[in-house]
């Protein structure tokens, strides 16, 4: 991917500019439509908990005044949005200019031609995108092209009360023993929150906990590689948190939503949840406002593993307003854009110079913390695949029974590996 980028960069940029000027076809400056009047865009992503993109969208018009922009909020699951958006997209549907994707679906939207390709658009702007984080710019990028512009990034974190946790644990037998030690303290009922609901939050979790022990689901070759004693320890582990009495009964209905709420409500010592929850729980009416700090996530016995999440923002193959709809990614994904979303939403930059940004710094103490940015440079990404749904489903189906007693560890790997290799040739 390196490579690709520099010759995006330098090598492309004589033949694409010739290219364009050629076929007179290129990404033009924007000047409203023909009439002058305002164009209205539809930005489309999934439910904001906080109030950033509200915010994002009234800077953007204020340097646009030619553009508006409806945002159009989506649930916040996100398997039933992407389910959503494969109906739309796939019945041609051009309501939706701009949508943000999380970082497992560029290479299934790409390959089913969903996506407008950026690459002459960066090319004509400029855009420097060795200024981003590496990860999150290949999370955008499938076959050489960019379909999507880094937005932020999410790794997997550990996060405990204040009040209650002298020092951070380091593994997760230590988590689990100052977890039954503070339970039931300063209204804490739960020891330990995580998402243990049937979805992509599961994933996440499972690809943590595995990870933490040495366990992969494909090797670096892009091979199943999920049937190993290490997989099988990580799930075991996840298997006795999800059944022990430190997390709620009903872990397996679980999801961020309510992890923030119980959380929020002070109602545990410990939760896994991705950055943004910081600035949730440091909001006004969070009853723990002030009590909480962050840690890596507790390491198994190969270290700690934090899951590579994040969403990229592209522009629908059937949008009218291709120009106007680059004009609000390149803001949103710019250096403006993305201070709003890191102060107001606790999103992690992708845009590396923020993270020497005063007030981003001031805004989340993960944002100037160099572990933290570095860590992210090593989160565990999930298989890149156009099949990407089918490998979830199967993980999250196998994980599932396993997690509600149905099913051994080392049957659950099994059978995912049985599948998996039907699935990834
Ligand atoms: C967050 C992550 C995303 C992940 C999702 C799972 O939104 O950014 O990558 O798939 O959580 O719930």
């Amino acid at each position: 991917m390196k490579i690709w980028r520099k010759m995006l960069t330098v090598g492309l940029s004589a033949s694409l500019t010739f290219a364009l000027a050629a076929c007179g076809s290129g990404p033009d400056e924007v000047k409203g439509d023909d009439n002058g009047k305002k164009i209205t865009l539809t930005y489309a992503r999934g439910k904001d908990q906080t109030g950033a993109t509200t915010k994002l969208i009234k800077a953007f018009e204020k340097e646009h005044p030619n553009i508006r922009v409806k945002f159009k909020e989506m649930p916040s699951d996100t398997g039933v949005s992407h389910d959503q958006y494969v109906t739309m997209f796939s019945g041609g549907s051009g309501e939706i200019d701009i949508f943000d994707l999380d970082v497992i679906w560029p290479a299934e939207f790409a390959q089913a031609g969903y996506l407008e390709p950026l690459d002459r658009y960066i090319q004509r702007d400029r855009i420097e995108l060795d200024n981003y984080v590496e990860g999150a710019v290949d999370a955008g990028n499938y076959n050489g092209q960019q379909w999507a512009m880094p937005k932020f990034m999410d790794a997997g974190l550990l996060y405990y009360r204040t009040d209650l946790v002298k020092k951070a644990p380091k593994t997760w037998d230590e988590m689990m023993e100052q977890a039954k030690e503070q339970k039931g303290k300063n209204g804490a009922k739960y020891g330990y929150l995580f998402q243990g609901k049937q979805y992509e939050g599961l994933v996440c979790n499972f690809v943590e906990f595995i990870g933490s022990y040495g366990g992969q689901v494909l090797d670096e070759q892009g091979k199943v590689a999920i049937n190993s004693p290490e997989t099988v320890k990580g799930l075991k582990k996840m298997t006795e948190l999800a059944g022990s009495d430190l997390v709620p009964g009903n872990v397996t209905a679980i999801t961020e939503i309510e992890t923030d709420a119980i959380y929020g409500e002070g109602q545990a010592v410990f939760d896994r949840q991705w950055p943004y929850h910081y600035t949730k729980m440091n909001e006004e009416g969070s009853k723990v406002k002030g009590k909480v700090a962050v840690a890596p996530l507790p390491a198994g016995d190969k270290g700690s593993a934090a899951a590579l999440g994040g969403w990229v923002s592209g522009i629908n193959k059937n949008s009218k307003h291709k120009k106007e709809a680059w004009e609000f990614i390149k803001f949103m994904t710019g250096p403006e854009g993305q201070k709003i979303s890191a102060i107001d939403g606790g999103l992690a930059p992708t845009y590396i110079p923020l993270f020497e940004d005063d007030e981003v710094k001031k805004a989340s103490p993960l944002f100037k913390d160099k572990n933290y940015v570095e860590g992210l440079k090593s989160a565990v990404s999930r298989p890149v695949s156009p099949e990407y749904p089918k490998i979830s489903d199967i993980i999250q189906v196998e994980v599932s029974k396993t997690l509600a007693g149905k099913q051994t560890p080392e049957a659950a790997v099994k059978s995912m590996e049985k599948k998996l290799q039907e699935v990834v040739k």
